[in-house]
């Protein structure tokens, strides 16, 4: 997939770190290592993200250096050579010649030679840049070179002085996302769009949670795309776990359905989440609670612009939560005192989004010299506000195990925003016009 476009984006962040670390700097990332699922099974590759930013290379078993500087280039690929052996059974290897051509590496070896090269182009740099902590085994090898070097200094070698965390510099640049980014994360955007779409549209009660589910694999693998997360497909008072994902359990008639799921598409993802009648017509209640959390995904993505901080839009949502859960009669008292106290915890206790890319939940900083920082153009965030009702004997029973939430992913534009999930209907009367629509009803 790593057509021109990306090489050459891929070549210009290389460029830029190099730019950030400077010449007395190196900075080593090591691809992901395949994941044993269980027996003889792996579970489907998926490339560390910050390796798969800076090359767009797929493979496992792969180190990419950057060494500011370097007369032989600055750019350094480690990663398998050919085996017609091993790829009779696991498919192409690209092989160090081809693989370091194509992703642009000034120089490329082979893997297996990594202990012997890479304590050379380490020795003499003061510090080295890496994800320390992500993965314990290439931590240990990390020092187990440098160590190398360490005991030749009797005999001049330089050992590195300092590890740096290469997050602090790279998740920044991560943060905003270039044309072409945004280009592959309209996409996943637009197939989760289509996938949500055809979960309303094909749900009716007696359906077991995982059979909605399987719309969704539909449209995910139809467009060769990836869970970027696990799917929450949440009936009744499912709705009510943050993170229920069994999603076996059956899809009640009067009961409403939350969906969060997303796509991946080519290693970034969307991340949506709608929620509604299984049965197609909101009660009472639910409207009226689904219109409050409606209320404040609409405030929230309308107050959120350039130069706005999560902080502001976080407060906003849960300004017009409070309010709903007091004319519900959820909550009891003023809305400021309900604020302060954080009363409107019981009902609402997760943040109001998160910034998305290549994760999920993606990197860079929320806060910078501790205040939240002023949202750029670039960046994409989550808006996801909701409300989750416990089984309290307080609880009017109509509202009782209910749980909504609204998730849309809002990309920032210099003036003004591009909502990238605007296509998945959300209003009471478009989501009464479409859920069932197309459902088999035996
Ligand atoms: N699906 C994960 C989240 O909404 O943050
Ligand atoms: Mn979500
Ligand atoms: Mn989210």
């Amino acid at each position: 997939m790593l057509d021109a476009l990306h090489k050459h984006e891929t070549a210009a962040r290389r460029r830029q770190l190099a730019d950030l670390i400077g010449e007395d700097s190196i900075a080593i990332v090591a691809a992901a290592p395949q994941v044993k699922r269980n027996g003889d099974g792996h579970h489907r590759y998926r490339q560390n993200s910050d390796f798969f930013y800076l090359t767009g290379f797929n493979e496992h078993n792969a180190v990419m250096v950057v060494a500011p500087g370097r007369a032989a280039g600055e750019f350094i690929l480690f990663c398998r050579d050919r085996d017609p052996d091993r790829e009779r059974w696991d498919g192409v290897i690209m092989g160090v010649e081809r693989a370091g051509e194509w992703v642009g590496a000034d120089d490329a070896f082979p893997i297996d030679d990594i202990d012997d090269i890479l304590p050379g182009l380490i020795e003499g740099r003061d510090k080295v840049y890496s994800a320390l902590g992500d993965d314990f085994e290439f931590d240990q090898r990390l020092m187990g070179w440098v160590n190398r070097i360490r005991a030749r200094t009797r005999t001049g070698a330089l050992p590195p002085s300092e590890f740096v965390a290469l997050s602090t510099l790279l998740h920044e640049m991560r943060l905003l996302k270039s044309a072409h980014e945004l280009e592959l994360m309209r996409a996943a955007a637009r197939v989760a769009v289509r996938a949500q779409t055809r979960m309303m549209q094909k749900v009716r009660p007696g359906m077991m949670e995982y059979q909605l589910g399987a719309e969704l694999a539909y449209e995910l693998a139809y467009a060769n795309c990836e869970e970027p997360y696990t799917s929450i497909i949440g009936g009744g008072k499912n709705a009510c776990i943050l993170h229920y994902i069994e999603n076996n359990q059956l899809l009640h008639d009067g009961d409403m359905v939350l969906v969060d799921a997303g796509a991946e598409f080519q290693c970034y993802a969307s991340d949506i989440t709608r929620t509604y009648p299984i049965n197609g017509k909101f009660t009472g209640e639910q409207k009226a609670l689904y219109e409050v959390v409606l209320a404040a995904n609409e405030a929230a993505i309308e107050a959120t612009h350039a130069g706005q901080t999560f902080q502001v839009l976080n407060e906003l949502a849960v300004k017009v939560l409070t309010e709903g859960l007091v004319d519900l009669k959820l909550l009891k008292g003023k809305v400021d005192d309900l604020i302060e106290s954080q009363a409107y915890r019981r009902f609402y206790m997760h943040s109001l989004g998160h910034w998305l890319g290549l994760d999920t939940h993606d990197v860079g900083e929320y806060k910078l010299d501790g205040q939240s920082r002023a949202l750029a153009p670039g960046m994409v965030l989550t808006i996801e506000p909701g409300l989750y009702i416990d089984d309290g004997v307080d609880v009017p029973e109509g509202f009782r195990n209910t749980g909504v939430r609204i998730e849309d992913n809002i990309h920032i534009l210099p003036n003004g925003i591009e909502n990238l999930t605007a296509d998945c209907v959300k209003s009471v009367a478009d989501i009464e016009a479409i859920v069932g629509q197309d459902a088999d009803r035996k």
